[in-house]
Order: structure tokens, then sequence, then C-alpha cells
């Protein structure tokens, strides 16, 4: 039997893409199998592990909870479009010099979950990044290094903000921010009960 496809228009780390999906294709999949950006990471399939979280539209998803066929007309953010010519974004290089990361499966969900907190909120507090990466599962670092990769990270990327450079000297460090930022979760703009500080 034949199954029909639909065909997509959207922009994914700023290049315009188009693909051919089924109507039941997540944008996991899609992301993996069609398109071929196999960087963001199938954990449980379910909306747990928040392993496939992207940003569409700035928003922070779970990717195997959206169907592909609602990338139509978005801007998709992935962990491909992270690094730059110039060099690894700052959390990535944290994560890297905090060691917050052994097997790597969970690693491009929890770089996009920070991503998308630091653009929210500069300076989140220790319990704020920890409450907000609720929804991102590690089995393997005990989540202290993860914590403190984004502390750093954070604190690198003000330093920029303020002085126009890279950052690579700024002090780790953090303070009080709060407000809810619901993360959608499912197909459209549902908050996420069990992360709900997101
Ligand atoms: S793969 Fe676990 S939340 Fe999507
Ligand atoms: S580094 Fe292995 S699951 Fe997080």
């Amino acid at each position: 039997m034949k199954i029909a496809k639909t065909h997509v228009t959207t922009r994914i780390n700023g290049e315009d893409v188009e693909f051919l999906c089924e109507a039941r294709q997540s944008l996991l999949e899609c992301l993996r199998d069609v398109v071929g950006l196999t960087g963001t990471k199938e954990g449980c399939n379910d909306g747990n592990c928040g392993a496939c979280s992207v940003l569409v539209d700035g928003r922070l998803v779970n990717s195997c909870l959206v169907l592909g066929v609602e990338a139509e007309g978005k801007e998709i953010a992935t962990v491909e479009g992270l690094a730059t010519p110039e060099g690894l974004h700052p959390l990535q290089q944290a994560f890297l010099e905090n060691a917050a990361l052994q097997c790597g499966i969970c690693t491009p969900g929890f770089l996009i979950a920070s991503k998308a907190l630091l653009e929210r909120e500069p300076h989140p507090s220790e319990e704020r990044i920890r409450f907000w990466l609720a929804g991102n599962l590690c089995r393997c670092t005990g989540y202290d290094k993860i914590v403190r990769a984004v502390m750093h990270a954070a604190a690198q990327m003000r330093f920029a903000a303020a002085t126009g450079s890279n950052g690579a000297t700024a002090a780790s460090g953090a303070g009080e921010s709060d407000g809810a930022v619901a993360r959608a979760a499912g197909t459209t703009t549902a908050a996420q009960p069990a992360q709900a500080g997101r």
C-alpha cells in the first residue's frame, strides 16, 4: 500500500529545508531519518527524557511529541546549529570543560534546553537551572557537573554581552531569577505538568 506523504517547508538552523513525511511521523523522526540531522537523540520516544529537545520558533519542545508536519513554516533549532565557524557555543565549551557528559546521549537535549533557559534568563540561580532541567534525564553524570557547566556558560555569556568579547575569562556565578516559562509538550501549547518549571 502506498502511503501519502506531506511536503513540509521549514527552516532548520537558519537554512531553508523541505522534506516529505508521513502524517504519523514525529519531528524527531523527520529530523533524524528524513533530513539526516542525527544530533538530536531519541531516548524514551514518549516525552519523558528530554534527549530529543529542540526549539520550535524559540520554544523548547520534546521533538518526539511534535509531528513533523507541524514544522511547516516554523523555525527549528537543533544542536547542530549551536556551534559557529568561530567556535563552539559557550554551553558546549562549558560542558567540555566541566566534564558534564559521559555517554553523551542526553547532551544535545541538555544543551538545547539550557540555551532556551539562558536566552530567557541570563542570570539563573542554581535552583532555577535544576528546576528548568528537571525534564532532561541523564543516567551518567549525577547532574552536578551539568548544572555547574550551565552556570559557567551563563557567566561567560553575560561577560561577553557586557564587554563584546568572547567571555573567555569570565568567572562562574549565579543570581536570582524567577518567572514561569512553560515548556511545550505534545504538539501544541500545553504546559507539561511534570516539567512545570519550563
Ligand atoms: S525521546 Fe525522550 S522525551 Fe523525546
Ligand atoms: S551522559 Fe550518559 S545519559 Fe547523560
